[in-house]
């Protein structure tokens, strides 16, 4: 991501602003020396501590080499406290950001233990932290993990990341380092203010599918991942907007600074939506199910020996888009719906457009083989009343999101 695409001005000396970065002791540390590049690459100064076992992934030479600066590691080195304080280390970034943050480091920090000159340093200082946890997906969602995690939120440490995927000890899930471009992007955020360009604009973001009961232990569900919702929620929260995600059930961690609202079935999710009003604007990306079972029984149904299947009878659900869209008085400046199409996505998307009532519709192929459905990838295309669609470079969902998000600074002239 470079900085056109990041709609930044190019930092300089006296730039953006001063990191420290430390780094945690996980397979991910590989990265802190691409993190490190892209971060000088924007102006911004980067002063390394390492903690002993992150020394085990990635040389502190190399990191010294990269980042320009000496690295520091020990806590009672004679030459590293005399020439900078461990206090002094920790208060002399605007921003301390932890990169792997291990799931021992996170313990450390939640239970304020500094026992060495990481953990010290992330309890000395006064200055905005965040952390990019990487670990393995049984260590992310162990009970101990989740409560540090919710114990250093409260504390009101950021977090960005992990991404799900595929995990360097082969297993797959949640505990992915974020991408250093995603790190940057953060970092960039919180340095500087003017990178918040929806600061101030109330969003509402829809994402996942829904489920619909047909009794109180079977349902309608469908497939939608709510990755793309989720990274736009993400997006649009670093990017300053105060964010209120609608989420379906999902396998997905709550995105950093959005407040989620969690549903399940359409009519939940329509209620969640009208009740995040009024918005500045909204971005509708769930795949909400266009019927339910109209009858749920309080009871099992019950299968009888020889009996014939019962007969589910469906209706339609709400539209969650065309209601928002045709809000009177709550409706937002801004409406997006999004359309999953195999075929004219442009035809298709342009009469969804009219047919709901909303300003942009971003178009998706979702044909066999595009590998949009719970991938991780997306190529969208913007279709807007009355001028010419723009078809947006494919990327992550990740990178989709971004776009997104500029687009919509400049809707509101803040691009
Ligand atoms: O009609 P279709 O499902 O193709 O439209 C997709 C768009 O409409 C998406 O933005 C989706 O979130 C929204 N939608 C909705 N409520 C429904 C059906 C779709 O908000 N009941």
């Amino acid at each position: 991501m470079d900085d056109a695409e990041l709609g930044l001005p190019r930092g300089g000396p006296g730039g953006p602003g001063r990191i420290l970065l430390v780094i945690g002791g996980g397979i991910a540390a590989y990265k802190s020396l691409e993190l490190i590049r892209r971060l000088k690459e924007q102006g911004v100064a980067v002063r390394c501590v390492m903690t002993g076992s992150a020394a085990q992934f990635v040389t502190p030479l190399s990191v010294a080499a990269v980042s320009v600066e000496k690295v520091y590691s020990e806590l009672f080195s004679l030459t590293d406290e005399a020439e900078m304080g461990h206090i002094r280390l920790s208060r002399e970034a605007d921003l301390v950001v932890v990169a792997p943050a291990t799931a021992n480091l996170l313990a450390k920090m939640a239970h304020g233990i500094a026992d060495d000159l990481a953990s010290t340093v992330l309890l000395a200082t006064d200055k905005p932290v965040l952390v990019a946890p990487a670990m393995n997906p049984m260590m992310w969602n162990h009970a101990a993990t989740r409560r540090n995690v919710r114990m250093l939120a409260q504390d009101g440490i950021g977090f960005i990341g992990p991404n799900a995927g595929d995990m360097a000890c082969g297993e797959v899930g949640s505990g992915r380092m974020a991408e250093p471009a995603e790190i940057v992007s953060a970092v960039l955020a919180r340095l500087r203010p003017a990178a918040r360009p929806l600061h101030g604009l109330r969003a509402l973001v829809t994402s996942g599918p829904t489920r619909e009961a047909i009794d109180p232990v079977r349902f309608i569900m469908n497939h939608s991942s709510g990755k793309q919702g989720h990274a736009i929620a993400e997006a649009l929260a670093r990017a300053g907007a105060e964010v209120t995600l609608v989420s379906g059930p999902v396998a997905l961690a709550d995105p950093a600074g959005v407040r989620v609202v969690k549903v399940e079935s359409a009519e939940e999710m329509l209620a969640g939506a009208l009740a995040a009003l009024p918005a500045d604007f909204a971005v509708m990306a769930a795949a909400v199910a266009d019927w339910r079972p109209e009858a749920v029984p309080d009871h099992k149904i019950k299968k009888e020996p020889g009996g014939a299947p019962p007969a589910i009878r469906l209706v339609e659900n709400p539209d969650i888009l065309m209601t928002v869209s045709r809000q009177n008085d709550k409706r937002p400046r801004l409406v997006i719906g999004f359309a999953a199409e195999t075929e004219n996505l442009v035809e298709h998307g342009s009469a969804k457009l009219q047919r709901k009532g909303c300003d942009w519709i971003l178009a998706n192929d979702v044909s066999a083989g595009s590998g949009t459905f719970g991938g991780d990838r997306n190529r969208v295309t913007l279709i807007r009343a009355g001028a010419e669609p723009e078809a947006w470079p494919g990327g992550s969902k990740a990178e989709v999101a971004a776009t997104l998000v500029r687009r919509i600074a400049r809707e509101f002239g803040r691009g």
